[in-house]
């Protein structure tokens, strides 16, 4: 199914971005790194090349709509076009919310949400001219389910969520799929990522504090995720989830709110 396909993947040069690079080239897709880290960039696309993958990478940054636009001539112009696209470039902000700047504000939302809206913008009208492909937008749990000193990555995850449902809805009659990935904890260096690609002028005076003990879930790999991304595209899946732990959070969240809507019914 991905044999001669080309996937788009920002945030490509790390973490879960580069994981769903690898499997796929191992598939037979062409895979295009779109990433800020461009020496990262580097060392990545010479790894895949080195295991015989087609793979291409660009210094993008997902804030700039620019550098989308030229993203998106590059992989119309050289390759063809973007079958499979992955908005997933993210960085993790937490903290308590009074602690949270403006700058927090608009970095987590620049990267996590307007991210994936200029992602969007570049490539669906020509995805939509050839009527075929599939999208997979990066969120989180933090996207289903809010959580204590975590509001500002949980909105711009939220956001991420309803967007893509939006889309799925929008899109299928162009034939176009679309998946939000919702992983709990993942191996890959979110934070320390986060903190290096932040803009000079989105930095605050004063580190935020380390809230990671209360993530809950075990760990899983970039892999397994890749794993089941793959297994979402073929099946065409409005969702893809990466623990067991989080069937039990989401029932209790669905059951609440069908009681607020009983409340409702039965007044
Ligand atoms: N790791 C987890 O536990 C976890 C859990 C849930 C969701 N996520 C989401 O998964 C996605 C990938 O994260 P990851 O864990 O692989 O982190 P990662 O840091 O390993 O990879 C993210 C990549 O995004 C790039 N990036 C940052 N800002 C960018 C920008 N402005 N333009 C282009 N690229 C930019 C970074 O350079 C990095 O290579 C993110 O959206 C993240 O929020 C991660």
């Amino acid at each position: 199914m991905f044999e001669g396909q080309t996937a788009v993947i920002t945030g490509g040069a790390s973490g879960i971005g580069l994981g769903i690079g690898r499997t796929l080239g191992r598939l037979g897709a062409t895979v295009v790194l779109a990433d800020l880290d461009a020496g990262a960039l580097d060392g990545r696309v010479s790894d895949l090349a080195a295991e015989g993958i087609s793979a291409h990478g660009r210094v993008t940054d997902v804030t700039d709509v620019e550098s989308l636009a030229a993203l998106a001539d590059f992989v119309e112009g050289e390759l063809g076009g973007c079958d499979l696209l992955f908005n997933n470039a993210g960085v993790a902000v937490f903290g308590p919310f009074v602690s949270a700047t403006v700058a927090d504000w608009d970095f987590t939302m620049g990267v996590n949400f307007q991210g994936v809206v200029n992602g969007l913008r570049a490539f669906v009208p020509a995805m939509t001219g050839r009527g075929s492909g599939h999208i997979v937008n990066t969120a989180s749990m933090s996207g289903l389910i809010g959580m204590e000193n975590l509001s500002v990555y949980c909105a711009s995850k939220f956001a991420v969520v309803g967007l893509s449902e939006s889309l799925r809805r929008e899109l299928a009659p162009h034939g176009i799929g679309v998946t939000v990935l919702c992983p709990m904890v993942v191996d890959t260096p979110i934070s320390e990522n986060s903190s290096r690609m932040r803009p000079v002028d989105l930095r605050n005076d004063v580190p935020a504090p380390d809230v990671t003990d209360n993530l809950v879930g075990g760990v899983v790999t970039v892999e397994e995720v890749a794993d089941l991304v793959v297994g979402a595209i073929e099946n065409n899946e409005p969702y893809v989830l990466t623990h067991a732990e989080q069937a039990p959070i989401l029932h209790r969240r669905a059951a609440r709110l069908a009681e607020a809507a009983d409340r409702v019914s039965g007044r």
